[in-house]
C-alpha cells in the first residue's frame, strides 16, 4: 500500500472555490429573516433512568430554528444529526398508508433548501459542537461542497459509508446499491470526540494478538520507537542501544526499565526489544469509517413507529456517543419517527427535534408515551424527564 507523506508545507485555509446556482442567497439574507412564535401543544412528563428534557417543534424547521435562535439558543447545541429528504422525487407513507412526507425538491431548489438550514444549524451549534449529515448518493456529493462552504473543509473529519440493507438482486444494469453516507464535520478545530470500539471477533483477535504467554494470555509485539529524532531523554541510549536512525524511544529509559521489570518487553534472539500489548487490555477494535453492522430494519412494520425511513437506533446511539457526553444537548432538524430523540433519551442527553409532518409528531409522541409507561426503570434510581411539543405559529 502506497502512503503519502505529509509535506509539512502550510495548507491554504478556507475555500478558493464555491458552488454557484440560480437562487443562491447571501448568508445575511438567510440569517436576517424574522422568527415566528412557538405555541405549546402538549407536555409529557415521566420517570426515566436519566434526568432529561426534550422538545419537539412541529412545523417548517427553517421557522423553528429561527425561533430557537431568537430564544437565545445560538451557540448552545453540542451535537447535530440530520437525515433530511434525499431528493428522491418520491412520497413516503407510514405502515398504515398515511402520507408522512413528500420528497419532491431537486437540483438548485434542494441545494438551497439544505444550505439555508445548515447555516441556521451552524449558528445554533456550540464552537465545540459537531454534526453528522446522513445522505445517499444522489445529493451527498453536492451537499459535501455546501458543507465545506458552511463549516470549512478543514473541519471535515469523515465520510462514513454505511451498509443500509441486505444485498439486492437488482434487475437494472448496475451493482446492487446497499450503502449510504454520513458526513462528519465540527464547527471548529476544538471539538469533542469519544473514540468508539467494536468487540473483537475471535478470528480478528487471534490474527492481531498472535502470541501467547506462559499464562495463556494473548499478546502482540509492537515497536518501542516512533518516527522523529528527539534531543531529550527519549533520544538517549537505553541498555547501550540508541533508537534506530531517524527515530526516538516511545518512553524514557526509566520507563523502559520499568516495563522490562514488569515482563512487558519481549527480547528477540538478536536482542531487539519490543513491547508486549495484551488482548485483555484492549478496548476492542477502533471503529473505522465503514459501518457494516447498522442496517435499517428491512420491514418498517417490525419497527416501533411504522414511520418510513426510520433509521437504526443503534447507529444513531453510536454516532451520538462519539460526539456527546451525558447531559449534552442534541439537535435533529429532520426528526421523522424521532429516532434521534429516542437515542438521546436512552443515553441521557437532552434534545430538540423538529419536523413538519403530522405523522412525525404522532410517531415521536408515541415513543415518549411509551417511555412514560415503561416499567423496567429501576425504582431506586428514577429521575424525571419532560418533553414539550410545540407548534410554529402560522
Ligand atoms: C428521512 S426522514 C427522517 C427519518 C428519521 N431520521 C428517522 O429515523 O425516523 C426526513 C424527515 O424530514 C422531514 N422534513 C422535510 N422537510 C422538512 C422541513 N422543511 N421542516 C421540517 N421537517 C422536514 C420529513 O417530514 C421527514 O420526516
Amino acid at each position: 500500500m502506497a502512503t503519502g507523506v505529509p509535506s509539512g508545507k502550510s495548507k491554504k485555509q478556507g475555500m478558493d472555490f464555491q458552488i454557484s446556482y440560480v437562487g443562491k442567497k447571501s448568508e445575511e439574507e438567510i440569517l436576517n429573516q424574522p422568527a415566528k412564535q412557538l405555541n405549546r401543544i402538549n407536555l409529557i412528563e415521566g420517570n426515566h433512568e436519566f434526568e432529561t428534557s426534550g422538545r419537539m417543534i412541529y412545523g417548517d424547521n427553517l421557522d423553528g430554528m429561527r425561533s430557537l435562535l431568537n430564544e437565545g439558543f445560538a451557540g448552545k447545541i453540542d451535537a447535530v444529526y440530520i437525515d433530511p429528504p434525499y431528493a428522491t422525487q418520491s412520497d413516503f407513507f407510514t405502515s398504515d398508508q398515511k402520507l408522512a412526507y413528500e420528497d419532491r425538491m431537486t437540483g438548485a431548489e434542494f441545494i438551497e433548501f439544505m444550505r439555508e438550514r445548515l447555516i441556521l444549524i451552524r449558528e445554533l451549534m456550540k464552537p465545540t459542537g459537531s454534526i453528522f449529515v446522513h445522505m445517499d448518493e444522489k445529493m451527498a456529493f453536492t451537499i459535501k461542497i455546501i458543507m465545506d462552504e458552511i463549516f470549512g473543509q478543514q473541519n471535515f473529519h469523515n465520510w462514513i459509508t454505511r451498509k443500509k440493507s441486505n444485498p439486492k438482486n437488482t434487475v437494472t444494469k448496475k451493482f446492487g446499491d446497499i450503502s449510504d453516507y454520513i458526513m462528519f464535520y465540527s464547527k471548529s478545530s476544538k471539538y469533542k470526540f469519544n473514540k468508539q470500539y467494536t468487540a473483537w471477533s475471535e478470528d480478528a483477535a487471534f490474527k492481531e494478538y498472535s502470541y501467547k504467554d506462559d499464562d495463556d494470555e494473548r499478546y502482540k509485539k509492537v515497536p518501542i520507537y516512533a518516527p522523529g529524532v528527539r534531543n531529550g531523554k527519549t533520544g538517549e541510549p537505553w541498555r547501550g542501544m540508541m533508537p534506530p536512525k531517524g527515530k526516538h524511544w516511545q518512553y524514557t529509559p526509566e520507563k523502559l526499565d520499568e516495563l522490562d521489570a514488569a515482563g512487558l518487553i519481549y527480547w528477540s534472539s538478536n536482542g531487539n526489544p519490543r513491547k508486549k500489548v495484551y488482548l485483555k487490555d484492549s478496548k476492542g477494535m477502533a471503529m473505522q469509517d465503514i459501518f457494516m453492522d447498522y442496517k435499517d430494519a428491512h420491514n418498517q412494520n417490525i419497527e416501533v413507529t411504522g414511520y418510513p425511513t426510520e433509521k437504526n437506533i443503534d447507529l444513531i446511539e453510536l454516532l451520538l456517543k462519539s460526539i456527546t457526553d451525558q447531559g449534552d444537548l442534541v439537535l435533529d432538524a429532520f426528526s421523522g419517527s424521532g429516532t434521534t430523540a429516542q437515542a438521546a433519551m436512552n443515553l441521557g442527553r437532552n434534545w430538540i427535534v423538529l419536523d413538519s409532518s403530522n405523522e412525525a409528531l404522532k410517531a415521536l409522541r408515541g415513543r415518549v408515551e411509551y417511555e412514560q409507561k415503561r416499567e423496567n426503570v429501576d425504582l431506586f434510581s428514577v429521575n424525571h424527564f419532560s418533553v414539550s411539543f410545540e407548534k410554529v405559529a402560522k
